[in-house]
Formats: structure tokens, sequence, C-alpha cells
């Protein structure tokens, strides 16, 4: 009895490995002789490398120090490391001999030429709601720079992870590749935008929170998520700052990468890079799309603008405050700009995100290493503080900001953050050429 219930199972589990393996199959598509640049239309090459900037491609293809597009970035994940690969057009390293097909399954389901799964460490979920043309613009574009031999470093994924073939169950419960489809009943700049964000331009990627599978949770779009080197993607369907955002002032962020709410930098940085090759009209679009998504500061925004710039603006008092003293001493001539109106040059801390966000990142990297550096926005600098203050005196100026000028409660386990930070310095990615 025991036998051939143990037989049954054994059948069933038999031939699930069977057709999970047919699942998981994927032909390989055949070599070719790598295509000679000139083949490509100059104008297609051009909006390709326009594409690929804004789709951040040598961001993550690019070592450091290294040459473009010719891969080795580590790219740290939960599970372990991957390394990026070689997307130059080198005939045995590179994707010389890919077909555009081949590139095209890539890009839309995440399998490699010769038939092997990617990881989704390679945002495919997002790149596959792109229209053929402009993936056939990136694989112009890619198949004309200059080809380099460099092999890509082996994954350091534990095992099981390190299987590809589990890549296709992963695929059948999270990713469904669909081409983008427009919102009807909105704006052509808004699609226009959907379809940049959602697809090229990955914004999800970093801002929508994973599940522990690595998926990105459909629930929760761009509900914010802690990624790489202790950095948090601000959630963009809220305001923190009391200044809410609107579509203006994001269309002015992602053009330049500075407002009254504060710099793009850490991983937002090279993002706001990339996007400098879309014109305006792209800008605009994708500020249309979050526009409409991202709510105000609940509450009552004007009153408390007013409020908290009042506040720090009538700071004369005794300075008993450790904080306090330390905050007038090292950071109030640069941050307490006196005007009456918000400047982004010389921003009011009062109304930065970084600083009303719930959890104490980004303030304390942003203290720590200074804002401004190569592959943050451009703009005026600010020094990293890690060698002039001790880890007390970072945690006193926070403490003083959030409850005495936010008043807000303090952030939970700050004094963990700012000692972990300053321990494990986090490793910005050099500027990459694109
Ligand atoms: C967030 C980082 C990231 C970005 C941005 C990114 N890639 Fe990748 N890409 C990867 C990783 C990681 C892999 C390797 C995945 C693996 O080994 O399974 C990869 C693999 C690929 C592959 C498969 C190559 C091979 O040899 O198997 C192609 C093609 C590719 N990327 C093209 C692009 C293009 C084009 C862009 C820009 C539009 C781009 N990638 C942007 C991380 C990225
Ligand atoms: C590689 C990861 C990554 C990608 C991709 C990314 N972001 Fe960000 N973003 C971040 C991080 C990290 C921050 C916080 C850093 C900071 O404030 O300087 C941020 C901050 C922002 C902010 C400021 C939010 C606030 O309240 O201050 C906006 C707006 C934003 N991103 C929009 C976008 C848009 C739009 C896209 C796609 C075009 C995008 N991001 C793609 C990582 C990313
Ligand atoms: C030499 C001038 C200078 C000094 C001194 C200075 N800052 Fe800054 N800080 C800046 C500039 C410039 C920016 C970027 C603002 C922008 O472009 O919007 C900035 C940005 C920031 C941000 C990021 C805000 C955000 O949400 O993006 C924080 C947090 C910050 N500073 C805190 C401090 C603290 C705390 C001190 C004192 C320990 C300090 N700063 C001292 C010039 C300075």
């Amino acid at each position: 009895m025991l036998g051939r219930r143990l037989f049954g199972a054994l059948c069933v589990a038999a031939v699930g490995v069977v057709a999970y393996a047919a699942l998981a199959w994927r032909p390989a598509i055949a070599p070719i002789d790598p295509p000679a640049p000139q083949s490509f239309a100059p104008d297609k090459v051009a909006k390709g490398r326009m594409l690929a900037s804004a789709g951040n491609c040598a961001t993550c293809h690019t070592a450091p120090g290294g040459k473009p597009f010719a891969g080795n970035l580590a790219m740290p994940t939960p599970f372990g490391t991957i390394y990026t690969t070689n997307i130059t057009p080198d005939r045995e390293t590179g994707i010389g001999r890919w077909s555009l097909a081949a590139f095209e399954r890539a890009m839309r389901e995440g399998v490699a030429r010769d038939g092997k799964h990617l990881f989704p460490a390679f945002p495919y979920s997002h790149f596959a709601m792109m229209t053929d043309d402009d993936i056939g613009a990136l694989y112009a574009y890619l198949m004309t720079v200059p080809p380099v031999a460099a092999k890509t470093k082996p994954n350091t994924l534990p095992f099981p992870l390190d299987i590809r073939a589990l890549q296709a169950g992963w695929k059948m419960i999270y990713f469904k590749p669909e081409p983008f489809r427009p919102e009807p009943a909105k704006s052509e700049a808004w699609n226009r935008g959907a379809y940049l964000a959602e697809g090229l331009a990955h914004c999800g990627a970093c801002h929508t929170p994973r599940n522990i599978l690595g998926a990105e949770s459909v629930g929760h779009p761009y509900f914010g998520a802690e990624i790489e080197n202790d950095w948090w993607a601000l959630p963009l369907h809220v305001t923190f700052s009391p200044q809410s955002w609107t579509e203006d002032e994001l269309a002015i962020y992602l053009r330049g990468g500075t407002t009254i709410h504060g710099r793009a930098k850490g991983p937002m940085g090279p993002v706001i890079q990339g996007l400098a090759a879309l014109p305006d009209s792209d800008i605009h679009a994708i500020a249309t799309y979050f526009g409409d998504l991202i709510r105000p500061h609940s509450g009552r925004p004007e009153a408390l603008t007013a409020e908290v710039l009042a506040r720090s603006r009538g700071q004369t008092g005794a300075m008993a405050d450790r904080g306090r003293q330390l905050y007038y001493a090292a950071c109030a001539s640069c941050h307490d700009d006196g005007g009456s109106t918000p400047l982004a040059t010389r921003m009011d801390l009062m109304l930065s995100s970084a600083l009303w966000f719930p959890w104490s990142n980004n303030f304390v990297l942003a203290v720590l290493d200074g804002v401004g550096g190569p592959t943050d926005a451009p703009g005026p600098l600010m020094p990293g503080f890690r060698d002039a203050l001790s880890d007390e005196e970072i945690i006193a100026i926070g403490d003083y900001l959030r409850r005495d000028r936010l008043r807000q409660p303090m952030w939970p386990s700050y004094a963990y953050k700012v000692d972990r930070m300053r321990d494990h310095p986090p490793k910005p990615k050099e500027s990459n050429a694109r």
C-alpha cells in the first residue's frame, strides 16, 4: 500500500520534473558574424545611444575603471554577487555573434543567445515593454561601440540559486512578457511617461519593494525600498516633505537633479545623468506620469511649510543644546538661507526628503559622504563629514533637527545606523562613460 503510494508520488514528481524541464528549456539562437557597424543607419544608432543612456545600460554594464559596456560590475544581491555581462560586440566574450532576434529575446524574456535564463538583476521585466523599434535602435548602437575582450567573472550565488533553469520557475510565477499598453483615459504625455518609466528607465526596479524571492511587489508600486549600499529609493507615491512634489517640481528634479527637496545622490545620481540624453518633452512626460501618482503631503502642507521654515529662521536663542551648537557650527552657514523663499542651491533642510523620511539612511549617508560627488547630480558641493564629526555628534545634529525643528519622533535605530554606515562606507559606482 505504502509502496504503491510512494510509487505514485514518484511518478507525479517525475512528470513534474519533465514538464518543468520542457518549459524551462529554451533553444539557442544560431550565432551570426558580427554585422558591420556601417550597416546600421546613423540616425538609428544615435537614437540607440540616447536610449542606452536613459536606460542606464553603461551604469550597470561597466566595472569601476573598466571600458564602457564591457561588464563585470559586481551587483550585490541578498542572495550573492552577480556580475554584469559584456555587451560590447566582441565575438567571443561579448554579444558580437548575437542576431537582433537573440538580443530581442534577451530584452523581452531574459534568455541569453545560448538559451540560458538570465537573472532578474537584469531588469528585463521592464525592458520587455519596449517597442521593437526602440529595441532595434539599442541593438544598432551596441553593435557599433568598440568591441572589448573581457570575460565575465563567475557569479557567487549559492547552490541551488545558481541553477539558471530555476529562473524559469521564477518567471512562471512573477513575469509575463507584455508590450506596454497605453491607458486610453490618460493624456498622450502621461502614456509616454508611463512607457519610459515602466520600461526603459525601469524606475520601479529601485523604487518598488521586492518580496523574499526578489520580485517587485505588484501591490505596492513605488512604495520605496532600501536598495544597494544602504540607500533608500524613496517612495514615489507620497510626499514626506511638507512642500509637496508637483509635476513641475518633478520635471526640474528629473532634468537637473536639484530641487528644494534635495539633490539626486547615491544610486539616483546616475539615473539623472542618464536621463540627460532625453529631450525635454520626454522628461516632462515622466514628470506627468509621477505627478499623477504622487499624493501631496497629508495634513496642512502650506501651513506646515510656513511653520517649519519659520522655526528654522527664528533660531537665535541659547545654545545649550549640543546638537544645536553643532548644527550652527557645521551646517547652518550653508543650510539656513535666511531668505523668505526656499532655494534649491542653499536648501533649507526643513524641506529635505532625507530629513523627513522616517528612516535615517539617506540623511546619514549625505552627512558622512557629502553631496555632489562625480556620480551625483551636478550642483554646489557639500563636503563629507566622515572625518570631521564623531558618531555621537552626527547623532546629536540629527536629533536636534528631527525633534526641535521638524517636531517629529527620532528615527528608529538611528545610532546603530550611523555606526554601521561609518564602518561600511558605501562604495559609490564610478562615473561611467556613456
Ligand atoms: C540594474 C543593472 C542593469 C541595467 C540597468 C542593465 N543591465 Fe543588462 N544585465 C544586467 C545583469 C546583472 C546581466 C546578467 C544577468 C545574468 O547573468 O543572468 C545583464 C545581462 C544583459 C544581457 C545579456 C547578455 C549576455 O551575455 O547574456 C543583455 C543583452 C543586456 N543585459 C543588455 C542591456 C541593455 C541594452 C541595457 C540598457 C537598456 C541593460 N542591459 C541595462 C544588469 C543590468
Ligand atoms: C538605481 C536605483 C534607482 C533608479 C533606477 C531610480 N531611482 Fe529614483 N531614487 C533612488 C534613490 C536611492 C533615491 C534617494 C536618493 C536621493 O534622494 O538623493 C531616489 C530618489 C528619487 C526621487 C526623490 C524623491 C524624494 O521624495 O525626494 C525621485 C522623484 C525619483 N527618485 C524618481 C525616479 C524616477 C522618475 C526614476 C525613473 C526615471 C527613478 N527615480 C529611478 C534610486 C533610483
Ligand atoms: C559648504 C556648504 C554646506 C555645509 C557646511 C553643509 N551642507 Fe548639507 N548640503 C549642501 C548642499 C549644496 C546640498 C545639496 C542641496 C541641493 O542641491 O539641493 C546639501 C545637502 C544636504 C542634505 C541632503 C538633503 C536631501 O534631502 O537631499 C543633507 C541631509 C544635508 N545637506 C545635511 C547637512 C548637515 C547635517 C550639515 C552639517 C553637519 C551640512 N549639511 C553641512 C551644502 C552644505
